[in-house]
């Protein structure tokens, strides 16, 4: 009766996740890194004439965290919470925020699409399109890191 076992160790259904404010900053500064890995990677061994129809599957995986991107931004997570770097118009501005995550899902979903189709010149294209929407979210709703130099802001990859 291994089946009743297991649905009695199951925790109620109204059990909720509990996860720290700090939890889910470092969660979603995780996340930013391994797909700036990610994007990097694609452009570099693009560049050096590797067969870009590998790229789909990562690429696919941009999309995925674009589209979680939103909800990994809760109310209570902004400016004092952990080491966050997020704005707070983030929360006052958020139709425009989700905007420009859907922007980003976007880009990367026609890189993928590209990808698949074997189309460097139009991976290339939607790839810097996808950097501009990194760029774009990033100068309004990510501050810039303490001591940085104003000019630094722009870079994605800038700390
Ligand atoms: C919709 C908005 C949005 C998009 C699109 C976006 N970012 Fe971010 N990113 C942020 C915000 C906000 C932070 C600050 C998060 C924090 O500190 O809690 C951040 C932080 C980062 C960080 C720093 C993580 C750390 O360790 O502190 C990197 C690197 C990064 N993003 C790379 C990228 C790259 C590369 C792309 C595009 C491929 C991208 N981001 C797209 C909003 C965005």
């Amino acid at each position: 009766m291994t089946l009743v076992a297991c649905a009695q160790n199951r925790p109620p259904a109204s059990a909720s996740v509990r996860m720290s404010r700090a939890d889910v900053v470092g969660i979603r500064q995780a996340g930013m890194r391994v797909a700036e890995g990610d994007f990097m990677m694609i452009r570099l061994a693009a560049e050096k004439g590797a067969d870009i129809r590998r790229f789909e599957r990562p690429a696919r995986s941009l999309a995925q965290w674009a589209a979680a991107l939103p909800g990994m931004f809760p109310a209570g997570t902004g400016p004092g919470t952990a080491n966050t770097r997020a704005r707070v118009e983030i929360w006052s501005n958020r139709a425009d925020f989700e905007q420009k995550a859907a922007d980003f899902r976007a880009a990367v979903t026609r890189m993928a699409d590209a990808a698949a189709a074997n189309n460097m010149a139009e991976g290339a294209r939607q790839w810097d399109a996808a950097w501009r929407s990194c760029n774009a979210c990033h100068d309004s709703y990510r501050a810039q890191p303490a001591n940085a130099p104003a000019a630094a802001t722009s870079a994605p990859h800038r700390r």
